[in-house]
């Protein structure tokens, strides 16, 4: 398989092809998502991981249908438990946010209103989507809150988002994320403004909920630590593209992208085989001025002159790791070879 990256039976999200790119003006598009396919199978932990501007969070805010002016899904399809989104109305997709998707962002402030208490919004979303009355919203308030690990929640209901700690804030995310249980809940940078202690925490909380709604989870985040603690799959994005899916021990084992083998190089712990690089020099390319050539061309120490013309397919080196790279062109045609 060329060009795509695994499609697996029955998954619970499948993005395909998707494009969401940015009208800036008449000449300049931001390409944030460029053509990325994946699935996600019921209960599993996927990670995106990327630097920054890898197009990690407009994927994810595709994925929720929340991309507005001047961004656009131009192109793919994303289906969750079969059904298309892509197609879905506005209204129909405010159902199915809270319902059957759920959302986590790095900084809760933005998503939680601050002219309401935590109660108020929590018994918003239950009446609404789970048709509670009052008095069983405020009652399941409490009871969610007491499960996201919040021990006064009898007090915290009535108080407002900003008297909360960060880490108070981010179980209130959960918790509200949670209340409806979501098949998939997507985490976007979770813990990135907690603390180390808090950031381990909150993570295990949402492993906990995982398992306990058997919900998926995709889990966004630039820490490769992370990853190899809670990922059952890796998709390394970018430049708007996956550059290397494979599950998680397999990709810390056999890395195989020179991007990946860079993200890998800031965890000198991890993994001591690795070819050392030292850290990559420079940054993504914004989104609106991608190389034409292989999009991490101008930092991969690794650089061919085909490089620059064309940008590799993604290959598929065993059959659960794919590489957009020109180094593996052999090696796929050895597992094509070795498959006939
Ligand atoms: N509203 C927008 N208008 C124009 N370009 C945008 C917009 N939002 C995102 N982009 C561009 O799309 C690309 C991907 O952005 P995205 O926010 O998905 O990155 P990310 O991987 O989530 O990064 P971070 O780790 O910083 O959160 C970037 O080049 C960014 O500048
Ligand atoms: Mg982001």
């Amino acid at each position: 398989m060329i060009g795509v990256s695994f499609m697996r039976p029955n998954p619970l999200l499948a993005v395909n092809q998707l494009k969401t790119y940015f009208y800036l003006d008449q000449k300049k598009i931001a390409k944030a998502v460029d053509g990325v396919s994946f699935t996600v199978q019921p209960g599993e932990t996927v990670a995106i991981v990327g630097e920054s501007g890898s197009g990690k969070s407009i994927t994810a805010l595709s994925i929720m249908k929340l991309i507005e002016k001047p961004g656009e899904i131009v192109e793919g399809t994303i289906t969750l438990n079969q059904q298309d989104l892509t197609n879905l109305s506005a209204k129909q997709m405010t159902k199915l946010r809270g319902n059957e998707i759920a959302m986590v962002f790095q900084e809760p402030m933005t998503a939680l209103n601050p002219v309401f208490t935590i109660g108020n919004q929590l018994t918003e979303t239950l009446r609404k989507h789970r048709s509670m009355t009052k008095q069983e919203a405020q009652l399941e308030a409490i009871n969610l809150l007491k499960t996201v690990g919040i021990s006064r929640a009898d007090e915290i209901i009535h108080e407002y988002p900003h008297q909360l700690s960060g880490g108070m804030r981010q179980r209130v995310m959960i918790a509200m994320a949670i209340s409806c249980h979501p098949k998939l809940l997507i985490a976007d940078e979770p813990t990135t403004a907690l603390d180390v202690t808090i950031q381990a925490q909150i993570l295990d909380l949402m492993v906990e909920m995982k398992e306990e709604l058997d919900m998926a989870l995709l889990l966004i985040t630039h820490d490769l630590g992370i990853v190899s603690e809670y990922a059952d799959r890796v998709l390394v994005m970018y430049g708007g593209q996956i550059v290397e899916e494979a599950p998680t021990r397999e990709l810390l084992r056999t890395t195989k992208h020179p991007y990946t083998k860079g993200l890998l190089e800031s965890l000198p712990n991890l993994k001591e085989d690795v070819d050392r690089l030292g850290t990559i020099k420079g940054t993504v390319p914004p989104a609106y001025d991608l190389p034409t050539g292989c999009r991490f061309y101008t930092r991969c120490p690794f650089a061919m002159e085909k490089c620059k013309h064309s940008n590799p397919d993604l290959i598929e080196i065993t059959n659960n790791h794919v590489v957009r790279c020109y180094l593996y062109e052999k090696e796929e045609m050895q597992s094509v070879e070795s498959n006939t």
